[in-house]
């Protein structure tokens, strides 16, 4: 950023209510690269003007057009050498994972009873949780990812912890408690009746609460009854705008599991249809071994999958098929998750990069439009946010993320070499990650700036964050 910079401190007039705005490259996708032309698909302005207010993005356009309209009459933020793009989205993240990113060994079923349930009795505390969930916002906001769909644990107030820190950011989150009456210690099951009144109650005080929205949580089919996961669906039905969330065909031993569990449904798809799961704002994790009916399925129901490279290779889970997913005649709609802590960044450009090999095994090719319209409004779509985040066109939420080209020396050398905007934003996703984030506005304020050292973060009120007590 050019203009004078105000110290870590001191007052930052972006900060207040007044109209304000960003000079610098944009790309923001209108439609989707899989279902159209993908060098349709976007708009990318190479010197524009983002001008923001309320938390809201007011007007966008090429600067030489809007400058007369904001010269000597707002705070400009100038980024050159960087690129802005709309927020990233995660839509699948576990919070209380993140203290075991790496856990080393296992398999999917396995990694559960090793390491998460004994990983997630710690949040019954709720200081625990307090920090894991700052310290949790504090890597989204540095990764450039402004709005997920998040895991909480059993415990109610792991859903007070995340949504309280969430509010101090001003983020738009999704999150919701797991819901788990079986196949699990203890210590972290609950029952049909608890599930549901302490998910109801969760519900009454956090959905449409400021900007966050609640996801109601059925960890998967294995560690729910019948009687719950109709539970489930019964609470989702009586709470219009809400979404849920759970687990799909991400391991071969757990979908033979499930088919064991379930002998009367013909697919791990039919568990979820069938107790009344499937619909829009259903978001299923992983997917990587469903059927061509499954997927038909899915279709139908408007129901979205969340791709989580990362994850799926690091647990050995296998290779989605996104292309075949978003297939045209029948597209499902598609997010991409990082999956933490089975997936191994907060990242979306790393979870691009492996986004693209796992395409790559599957002998498909992810291109760069493909890629970034799937962090971006791809992500919103399969959210149904579609008509308020994910793109920079004026009216919607001013989520915004600054990326820097040339935040490492190779990075920099390397993209001297490249010949037009694809190829700088492939390079991006190959070789960039928590580094190439410059900054990170939420409804318009930058709560994360990395030259704003040594305290980068600041809350929506304007106050510095002081990093989590760990
Ligand atoms: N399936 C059920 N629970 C989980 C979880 O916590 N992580 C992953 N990756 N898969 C799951
Ligand atoms: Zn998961």
């Amino acid at each position: 950023m050019t203009r004078s910079r105000p110290g870590p401190d001191a007052p930052d007039s972006r900060f207040g209510p007044g109209r304000h705005a960003l000079r610098g490259a944009t790309l923001s996708f209108h439609a989707d690269p899989f279902l159209s032309d993908p060098h349709a698909s976007y708009t990318h302005l190479p010197d524009a003007l983002v001008v923001i207010e309320d938390g809201r993005i007011a007007e966008a356009g090429p600067y030489d057009r809007l400058r007369a309209s904001v010269e000597g009459s707002m705070p400009v933020a100038h980024y050159p050498d960087a690129l802005i793009l709309p927020g990233f989205v995660d839509t699948h993240i576990h919070y209380p994972q993140t203290q075991m990113i790496g856990a080393f060994g296992e398999q999917l079923l396995e990694w559960l009873n090793k390491y998460t349930f004994v990983t997630e009795q710690q949040f019954a505390d709720p200081a625990h949780a307090a920090m894991v969930s700052e310290l949790f916002l504090r890597e989204l906001l540095r990764a450039g990812t402004t709005t997920a769909a998040v895991y909480c644990t059993v415990h109610p107030g792991s859903v007070d912890a995340f949504f309280q820190a969430s509010q101090r950011f001003d983020t738009r989150m999704i999150a919701g408690k797991v819901l788990m009456d079986r196949n699990a210690p203890q210590a972290l099951r609950d029952t049909v009746q608890s599930g549901y009144e302490d998910s109801r109650d969760l519900i009454a005080k956090w959905h449409g609460n400021g900007r966050q929205l609640y996801c109601i949580t059925p960890r998967f089919a294995a560690t729910s009854s019948q009687a719950q996961l109709e539970s489930a669906a019964r609470l989702w039905r009586e709470h219009p705008g809400t979404y849920m969330q759970t687990h799909l065909s991400e391991n071969l031993g757990e979908v033979g599991w499930i088919a064991e569990l379930f002998p009367d449904c013909c697919d791990y798809f039919e568990v979820y249809r069938r107790a009344g799961l499937a619909g829009p704002r259903a978001i299923f994790a992983h997917a990587v071994h469903v059927s061509e009916d499954e997927l038909c399925a899915c279709h139908r129901a408007g129901a979205a999958l969340s791709h989580c490279p990362t994850s799926n290779l690091f647990l050995g889970s296998g290779l989605f098929r996104v292309f075949d997913a978003k297939r045209a005649d029948r597209p499902v709609r598609v997010g991409l998750g990082t999956d933490i802590g089975g997936g191994t960044a907060f990242s979306q450009l790393q979870t691009l990069n492996e986004a693209y090999k796992v395409a790559a095994l599957n002998q498909t090719r992810l291109t760069a439009a493909h890629a970034f319209y799937l962090a971006t409004r791809g992500g919103a779509h399969a959210l149904y946010l579609d008509d308020r985040l994910g793109a920079i066109e004026p009216g919607y939420e001013a989520d915004l993320v600054v990326l820097d080209l040339k935040s490492t020396p190779l990075m920099d050398f390397r993209m001297r070499y490249c010949a037009d905007l694809m190829e700088r934003l492939f390079v991006l996703m190959t070789l960039g990650d928590d580094r190439a984030v410059r900054a990170t506005y939420v409804a318009g304020r930058p709560v994360y700036d990395r030259s704003r050292q040594p305290a980068p973060f600041r809350y929506a009120d304007g106050s510095a964050a002081p990093a989590p007590a760990c």
